[in-house]
């Protein structure tokens, strides 16, 4: 497994060492936009085969990487194989995204829930990262991910995506422990599963927190957060002699950046609501930053985009701990030659020239 690492700026960046361009990868970088991915998914039949079968996943990993000189791939699979697993009857729906056909209703469903082995119930996910990591023999490290307990919730309790989280955060306010018996359940679950990763060759780890801003502040901190804090102080945080590196990434974080540069986190995701300049001069050194370019202004000019990628990266500066990101996923419509060009703006960009 020890193969050497051709391309490690991304991992250097997430521990604030030196490096000689600003790192670069796309949340959702393996998707809709690329006529390669559709062309596998309409082979796959569906999303969830995709997901399932390694080969698969292992190819549309690839894609991306193959295509641009991305600095990191991340795995292809979804937050939602946990509860998938579990057995809540998890389908994707044209249109409106997953949906579960057996939501958690009760404190009973909640009690039933199974704790899923990572070998076996999840083999399918760790198959892939073996995979991928052989067929991407070193050229750019694997980021391995899951999702939160709280976003992880959201869909199960939800039952599907939802705009007020109605069942849920009645849930909080009405029987909170058993919302906290949930919670502590899914993230000995996680826990699990990005150790299993990371033991399948997963080079860092990523939590996707999507539905954490959705929080109040008090409940933010004690039913996201605290839940994040434990999964990571659960993690194998070395592999092949390197230290993993984690992600977390809450949308709509951006009031409470102080804790979760409290969490363990080694790098904190940034959505395009705060500046990374102003990220920065909150946390100082603390953590890196990754993130924060609008998704949507890759459907601008090329010369639109290069502007704005200019204007992210002179936010953040020369400092180290800087891995450049958008602030949410890329999306389905986005034209091919803009990813291009933010990729190529992003790694000629030199802070010393830029300056003269
Ligand atoms: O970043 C990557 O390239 C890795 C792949 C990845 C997917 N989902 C593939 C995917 C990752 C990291 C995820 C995480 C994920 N999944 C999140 C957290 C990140 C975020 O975007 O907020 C969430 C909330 C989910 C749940 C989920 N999966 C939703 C809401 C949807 C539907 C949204 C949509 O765009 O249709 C999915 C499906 C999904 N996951 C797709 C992809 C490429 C689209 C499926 C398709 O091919 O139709």
């Amino acid at each position: 497994m020890a193969s050497t690492l051709h391309n490690d700026r991304f991992l250097r960046a997430c521990l604030q060492q030196n490096v000689d361009q600003v790192p670069v990868w796309l949340m959702r970088q393996a998707g809709r936009y690329l006529p390669e991915y559709r062309a596998t998914r309409a082979r796959a039949g569906d999303f969830l085969t995709l997901c399932t079968t390694p080969e698969l996943a292992c190819e549309v990993t690839l894609q991306p990487i193959d295509r641009f000189p991305l600095d990191a791939a991340i795995l292809f699979s979804d937050i939602l194989t946990i509860p998938y697993v579990m057995g809540l009857g998890l389908s994707f729906q044209e249109g409106e995204g997953p949906v579960f056909a057996k939501p958690l209703r009760s404190a009973a469903d909640i009690a039933r829930l199974s704790q899923p082995d990572p070998e076996n119930e999840l083999r399918f996910v760790m198959d892939a990262v073996r995979l991928i990591r052989r067929e991407l023999d070193g050229r750019v490290p694997l980021i391995g991910f899951a999702g939160s307990p709280w976003t992880l919730a959201c869909y199960m309790i939800e039952g599907r995506g939802s705009r007020d989280f109605i069942h849920i955060k009645s849930l909080l306010y009405s029987d909170p422990a058993t919302l906290h018996h949930l919670l502590a359940h899914l993230a000995i679950s996680v826990t699990a599963y990005l150790n299993a990763q990371i033991a399948a060759g997963a080079q860092a780890v990523m939590l996707f927190d999507t539905w954490g801003g959705s929080l109040s502040t008090p409940a933010y901190a004690a039913f996201s957060l605290a839940y994040m804090t434990r999964i990571i102080a659960g993690l194998r945080r070395e592999a092949d002699g390197r230290r993993v590196p984690v992600i977390i990434f809450t949308k709509g974080g951006g009031n409470w950046l102080e804790a979760m540069a409290d969490s363990g986190a080694d790098v904190i995701g940034l959505d395009w609501s705060t500046e990374l300049h102003v990220a920065r001069q909150r946390l100082g050194q603390k953590v890196a930053l990754q993130g924060n370019m609008d998704p949507i202004a890759l459907y601008g000019s090329s010369e639109g985009v290069r502007q704005e990628a200019l204007r992210v990266l002179e936010s953040h500066g020369a400092g180290t701990g800087h891995i450049f990101n958008l602030g949410h996923g890329i999306t389905p419509q986005t034209p091919i030659e803009n990813v291009a060009t933010l990729v190529d703006t992003v790694h000629g960009w030199n802070p010393a020239r830029q300056s003269i």
